[in-house]
């Protein structure tokens, strides 16, 4: 669990009102939970021990009330403020909470607010500034799910804290609670027992406290106990639901599926992966536990599957955070959406938090525009949070420009290394040809393959070529029986041979990538083992590729970025 979001928010929240002297504190949060609890608890916030606050809370549905009472016994007043607040939004209450904020030691909680303007606005501001507020210890706590629903002038000078989304204690609590005030709806033999309830504890980690209650009453109403493979499947919707992350629970595969690449392989387990599963080696060694690599190289040599690999070796959820999601969103939900992933993922701990496309917002060059001045905030966010002390999530990058990623991406303590992933060698295209027909997919296929030949006719093709070159066979024999009047026919040697045919690797332009990545990895690392695989690679290109009729190739005018495109 993570340590620092471990401590009650409301304790940071009321730290941040002694100690600051901020008359206006912002808490970020779309549960609704939250807010009950402040309520329940009503922490003293003025700067001394025994004050007597007076709590009101402003709701654009429920109106202006005065909240009484703490624990179970609360009670509410409403407060007429002289208009319908549902009908004409917050601002026609302003006067009135102008005048109670007169009054010494009153706490206003702000709530439900969907949408502001100018008024309100200046009134949040003017408290947020306001010295009478601070002489008459009033304070404003608003609850957003997302500030920059105000203008920047008005939070950048307040205090934000952010509610972590739940913690193991505040899960078990509400787990218990709710499956006992539906017990009559639950079959007796199927309560959760100690066992139960942990697995129920840890899979709802990175829920809301308000997600978790509706899917645990939803579990018990579906199946009438509380299902772990019902609360699974909502968690995976209710997470996917937001545009930028998405989480696989546990991928199908792990290493046995990537095809080659076996000093990689080696030393992600050695450095990665048997650390991480043995915690307490590290500790006792008095060492850190792995933190994050950056894996890089051309498109389609599986960099996305070794960090879904990893996770599934490691049982751990992974992440899966997608930026050209991110990019396109106005301004001021990129960086929400950015956030809530990170407190998503220090709630999943363990966890691996995996980011495609790392390049697309951690250039070290930047302009003025709109859209650059979005990257540079999601990129120092990144590199804040990678290089947070506290953080628990494990890291993966992928890259295909790891020359124009800002170098502090890189510095150890954010990273432990940037590792390449290179075209396959021979050996390896063989190993990814078997995995496509044998592993992933059981092909049903004839006993002529001969795979040293496949090896030699997709020199320089990644692996995603081959397992193309692969389903591309596969549907011209699938299309022949049916035509054939479904025979069950086999996938033999020549069907490969044909489908390779209709391929258009642009083998001098991957070689180029190649030598590229090469030099790449020779400038970032004097590390052998990785710049092993460059010449166990070069030299088989050597002698391969005099069966290579790479002059052709150029005639035909196959010249492009690298990567597939089709003959026919
Ligand atoms: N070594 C490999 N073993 C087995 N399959 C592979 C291998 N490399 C690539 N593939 C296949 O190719 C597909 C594409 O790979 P992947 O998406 O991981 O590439 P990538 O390096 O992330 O590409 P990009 O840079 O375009 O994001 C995968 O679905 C996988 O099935
Ligand atoms: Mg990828």
């Amino acid at each position: 669990m993570n340590g620092k979001k471990e401590e009650s928010w409301m304790v940071e929240l009321a730290n941040q009102r002694k100690t600051l002297f901020a008359n206006l504190i912002f808490v970020e949060t779309d549960d609704k939970k939250r807010i009950d609890e402040l309520l329940r608890t009503k922490p003293i916030l003025a700067n001394y021990e025994d004050a007597e606050e007076r709590w009101l809370v402003l709701d654009s549905w429920e109106g202006f009330y005065e909240h009484s009472g703490k624990g179970e016994n609360t009670t509410c007043s409403k407060i007429d403020c002289g208009g319908d607040i549902r009908e004409y939004g917050m601002r026609v209450a302003i006067p009135k909470v102008q005048k109670e904020l007169e009054t010494k030691d009153t706490v206003l909680v702000m709530t439900n607010i969907f949408r502001t303007d100018d008024q309100l606005n200046n009134a949040v501001r003017g408290w947020a500034m306001s010295n009478q507020l601070n002489v008459n210890r009033c304070s404003v706590i608003v609850f957003v799910d997302n500030k920059n629903i105000f203008p920047p002038e008005v939070w950048s000078h307040t205090r934000i804290v952010t509610p972590p989304r739940s913690t193991w204690a505040e899960r078990s609590v509400l787990i218990k609670t709710t499956q006992d005030s539906m017990k009559k709806h639950i079959i007796k033999s199927k309560l959760l027992d100690e066992d139960g309830m942990g697995n129920t504890i840890r899979l709802t980690a990175g829920l809301t406290l308000d997600q978790i209650e509706a899917s645990v009453i939803e579990s018990i109403m579906l199946n009438e106990y509380i299902s772990l493979t019902t609360i699974s499947d909502l968690k995976t919707k209710l997470l996917a639901n937001n545009p930028v992350i998405s989480l696989i629970q546990r991928p199908p595969f792990g290493f046995e599926a990537i095809g080659g690449y076996n000093n990689l392989k080696q030393r992600l387990m050695d450095e990665i992966i048997e650390p991480m599963k043995n915690p307490q080696v590290a500790k006792y060694y008095n060492m850190k536990p792995p933190r994050g690599i950056i894996l890089f190289g051309p498109p389609g040599t599986g960099k996305t599957i070794i960090a879904k690999s990893m996770s599934r070796e490691l049982n751990m959820s992974l992440l899966v955070l997608r930026p050209e999601n991110i990019l396109g969103m106005y301004v001021g939900e990129s960086e929400k959406n950015f956030k809530k992933a990170f407190e998503i993922a220090d709630s999943l701990c363990p966890c691996i938090l995996f980011i495609d496309e790392l390049d697309r917002f951690s250039k070290r060059d930047s302009g003025d525009n709109v859209s650059s001045h979005v990257e540079r905030e999601l990129f120092s966010m990144l590199l804040e949070r990678l290089g947070d002390e506290d953080r628990e999530w494990f890291f993966v990058g992928a890259t295909n420009m790891i020359e124009s990623i800002d170098p502090a991406l890189r510095r150890t303590g954010r990273v432990d290394s940037v590792i390449p992933v290179p075209f396959p060698d021979a050996k390896a295209r063989i190993e990814i040809f078997k995995i496509h027909t044998s592993v992933k997919r059981k092909l049903p296929l004839k006993t002529d393959i001969d795979e040293s030949v496949i090896a030699e006719k997709t020199l320089m093709w990644s692996g995603s070529d081959i397992e193309q070159m692969v389903i591309r066979a596969t549907n011209i024999v699938m299309k022949n029986d049916l035509k054939s009047g479904c025979k069950g026919l086999k996938i033999g040697m020549s069907d490969f041979l044909e489908s390779i045919k209709t391929f258009n690797v642009d083998v001098e332009e991957n070689s180029r990538l190649q030598k590229q990545v090469k030099d790449q990895t020779i400038r970032l690392t004097n590390d052998t083992r990785l710049t092993d695989v460059f010449d166990h690679a070069e030299s088989q290109m050597v002698s391969e590729s005099s069966r290579i009729d790479v002059a052709s190739n150029m005639l035909k005018g196959k010249k492009g970025k690298g990567g597939t495109s089709e003959v026919s």
